[in-house]
């Protein structure tokens, strides 16, 4: 019988449905039936806190299980109720200049003799894993981000979980928004990408949605807002992604610095635009950041089964040695892409299909007509 080690690793914001993919990699690679038609059984290694678990001398040596843990079927019996990652994350690049760990983190991944590295990510992680693909590294990346902002894969893990919590969050709003007679205003997050906020939006049945993808007019926005009140309403939700901007604006950023992916640390437009609507039109409005309550709770039904066909898919590629792809899921189907197609590119809301630009919110025609 063949003995290959795997490891596997997450990195990058944390969310729900990774604990379920983690928990199904280990099942699949160790599953005794499978091992018996393959003629390999698999090692499987968990890597702590994203990459830099992989960029410090040995991290084989160091005590605790600090930095590599060695997972089995009873370990990760019960992972896929949880949030978050139980092998912990983080947003080390070891392409950072302020790191410049690449060497080390290649030399550690031979030295521990691995197979191959399965990457929970996304678009910064993955790009990452892109990188150590071209250099000759076996990887696979499997997609995870509440954004759902990589591309060639129509799901990303977090997402729907994080969708159930804009809907149970704006639902507990309204009564206090009722009993006010206020406007509420919530920011959700979503980064340069509109997802959460758009379905977010359709899910809760916000008045109106902005987003990044459609600069908004503040004209339009009290026009829309004085309407609903002529016609009755007593309150109003309106979501708003942190990426968002009015046109000719820019997005507003909680502070300048960048993280290690580059990314701004964008924040603070739902206020803005609770504090213009109130200027201009004196109805009384608060605003919300749903934060990273976004990113919490356990995961969802949804999340539990793509965290498990992912976990699946991952291992199967490991097998068929099939390396530098990321698992997708497209047209209805679990399939897969290179990972070279997603690094550095972002998936967007296409308006023309998807967003009403004179309502301010999810589309209102839902039967293709093309
Ligand atoms: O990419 C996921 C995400 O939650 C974004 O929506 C958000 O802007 C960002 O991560 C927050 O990053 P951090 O957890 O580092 O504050």
């Amino acid at each position: 019988m063949k003995v290959s080690k795997i490891a596997v690793l997450t990195g990058g914001g944390d969310c729900a449905g990774l604990n379920p993919a983690l928990k199904w990699v280990v099942k699949t690679a160790m599953d005794s039936r499978l091992v018996k038609e393959r003629g390999i059984r698999y090692e499987v290694l968990g890597i702590r806190e994203g990459f830099k678990g992989l960029s410090v001398p040995e991290p084989w040596n160091i005590s605790a299980e600090e930095h590599i843990t060695y997972l089995d079927e009873e370990t990760v019996r019960t992972w896929d109720r949880y949030g978050g990652t139980m092998l912990g994350t983080s947003r080390y690049s070891p392409y950072d200049p302020q790191c410049n760990t690449v060497d080390l983190v290649i030399k550690n991944i031979r030295e521990l003799g691995l197979e191959a590295l399965i990457v929970l990510g996304g678009d910064g992680t993955l790009s990452i894993a892109s990188r150590l693909a071209q250099s000759g590294v076996n990887v696979i990346g499997i997609p995870k981000t509440i954004d759902k902002d990589l591309a060639q894969t129509e799901y990303t893990l977090g997402f729907d979980t994080a969708l159930n919590v804009i809907t149970e969050e704006v639902d507990r709003l309204r009564t206090t928004a009722g009993s006010h007679r206020r406007i509420f205003v919530v920011e959700t997050m979503g980064r340069t990408a509109g997802w959460l906020a758009l379905e977010g939006g359709e899910a809760c049945g916000a008045y109106i949605t902005l987003i990044p993808e459609y600069d908004f007019s503040f004209a339009r926005v009290n026009e829309l807002l004085l309407e609903g009140k002529k016609k009755g309403a007593r309150y109003e939700i309106i979501l708003v992604a942190e990426g968002a901007k009015p046109v000719g604006g820019t997005e507003i950023v909680q502070r300048e610095a960048v993280d290690s992916f580059g990314h701004k640390d964008l924040g603070g437009i739902g206020a803005f635009v609770a504090d213009e609507i109130q200027r201009i039109t004196g109805l009384e409005t608060r605003s919300i950041v749903l934060s990273h309550l976004q990113r919490g709770g356990s995961p969802s039904a949804h999340d539990r089964r793509m965290g498990r066909h992912f976990g699946i898919a991952a291992v199967e590629l490991v097998v068929k040695q099939d390396y530098g792809k990321m698992v997708c899921f497209r047209d209805g189907r679990i399939t897969t892409s290179p990972l070279q197609e997603i690094q550095g590119k972002v998936r967007r809301v296409d308006v023309s299909t998807l967003y009403d630009v004179e309502r301010y919110g999810g589309r209102r025609s839902v039967l293709s007509v093309f």
